[in-house]
């Protein structure tokens, strides 16, 4: 995320106000009960040729993505969606709400926020943090972690959708970053958040089996995009640290063993292989990564298109230019297509774009072809702080 000298002083506050709440890696919270239908759609694990080309037909930019009836005006980055139930909602990274007096209403590391109607994108609804809720980190702490305070903190990052291991269960991977001062923090893993929700009584359940799903050790799985197929489940992983952010490795485990570690299976594309162990790199491994990018990467999600027959990523690359682009692949594992296709180019605000993130689910709705058009969120950085807005492209 973006620190500018402003929000720096108020993490710093806000960590130690967080640093009193009941430490726990697990949470269950109300959570608003607006619904908007989605029919999941099937599909098989090699989709062939793809049946039309990439072109797209129009763009529309929607707005702020904010609740209108939060009385605290909130800045936030990056973030992702997930559906469970038929509730589509987002969470976000560090989220600073601001009263009207302008004074500090609260801080989290991450913040959970419903999907009101799908035809009209802009509208959330508040669930962690707002003059009515408080505020709170929906992504729970351990004791450990929350014990940290002042500069000292932990933060949770996602920059990507969660892994829909159902109609009603899904998972989220979020980078762990430990400061170590208000400036400097550094990545020491990833953890996943498991989700649930109790539709009786509308509450959300949130938990971590473990602190660190994975660590420096390896790649960042989960952390970069996903795909379901087939009852497996695909995880992505951007080479951060050898190849700068142009090679994707990836790995897989069964649905049903999605808890399961001793499951997990990691791809070498080089000899086209999988194996029970995580690669440890030391190196660059380009020639065992799924997608060889031809630009480095930096936030997206992928998904399978109807309309095209086809699988998608569609990302933000490194260099900053506020684009969305998009690459395909007939199968979870490639061949992908690395030429990719500029989709649209974002307005800027007081400088770049960032954590740009396609959300296939609003054209999943009965009756529609998935995929035909995608609503696509980003980070948007204006004068007094960063907020995500929304859009959407249409494809010919
Ligand atoms: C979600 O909505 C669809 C369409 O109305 C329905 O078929 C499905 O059963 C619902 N799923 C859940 C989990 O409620
Ligand atoms: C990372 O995890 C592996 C497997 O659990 C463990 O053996 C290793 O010590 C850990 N490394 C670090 C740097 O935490
Ligand atoms: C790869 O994608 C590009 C951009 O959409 C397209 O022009 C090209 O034909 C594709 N290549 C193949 C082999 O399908
Ligand atoms: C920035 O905040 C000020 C004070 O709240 C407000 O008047 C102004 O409209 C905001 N600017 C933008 C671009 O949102």
């Amino acid at each position: 995320m973006q620190l500018t000298a402003a929000t720096t002083t108020i993490l710093l506050l806000c960590a130690s106000v967080a640093s009193a709440a009941t430490p726990t890696a697990s949470i269950s919270f109300a959570v608003p009960t607006y619904t908007n239908p989605v029919t999941w759609v099937k599909t098989k694990y090699n989709m062939g040729k793809m049946s039309r080309a990439l072109s797209v037909s129009n763009r529309q930019e929607y707005g702020r993505l904010y609740d209108p009836s939060n009385d605290w005006t909130v800045y936030r980055d990056g973030g992702g969606s997930c559906t469970l139930n038929n509730r589509t909602f987002y969470v976000f990274c560090d989220t600073t709400g601001y009263k009207a007096s302008g004074a500090l209403g609260g801080f989290a590391t991450s913040s959970l926020s419903v999907v009101e109607d799908f035809s009209n994108p802009t509208l959330l609804k508040d669930a962690s943090l707002s003059s009515s809720v408080g505020y709170f980190s929906p992504i729970p702490f351990t004791t450990t972690e929350a014990s940290y305070s002042n500069s000292k903190r932990y933060a949770f990052w996602t920059y990507t959708n969660c892994v829909q291991l159902s109609e009603t269960s899904a998972a989220h991977f979020f980078n762990v970053q430990k400061y170590s001062s208000s400036s400097s923090n550094s990545y020491v893993g990833n953890t996943i958040a498991n989700y649930a929700i109790d539709t009786t009584a509308n509450k959300i359940s949130i938990t971590r089996d473990t602190k660190i799903a994975f660590n420096t050790s390896t790649y960042n799985y989960g952390g970069f995009a996903n795909l379901v197929v087939n009852g497996a489940v695909y995880l992505y992983a951007l080479d951060k640290t050898y190849s700068s952010n142009y090679d994707v490795h990836v790995a897989s485990v069964p649905v049903a063993k999605f808890g399961d570690s001793s499951y997990y299976q990691y791809w070498d594309a080089s000899t086209s292989t999988w194996s029970y162990t995580a690669p440890q790199p030391t190196a660059r491994r380009q020639s065992s990564a799924a997608i060889k990018g031809t630009e480095p990467f930096s936030s997206g999600s992928m998904y399978y298109s109807e309309y095209h027959n086809q699988y998608f990523l569609v990302f933000f690359n490194n260099w900053v230019d506020s684009t969305f682009r998009a690459i395909t692949a007939p199968t979870p594992l490639g061949p992908w297509n690395v030429t990719n296709t500029v989709i649209w180019k974002t307005t800027p605000g007081k400088s770049y774009n960032y954590g740009g993130v396609a959300h296939p689910v609003y054209d999943q709705t009965p009756g529609s072809t998935v995929g035909q058009y995608i609503d696509v969120h980003w980070s948007y950085q204006d004068t007094n702080g960063t907020y995500p807005k929304i859009g959407r492209i249409d494809f010919t």
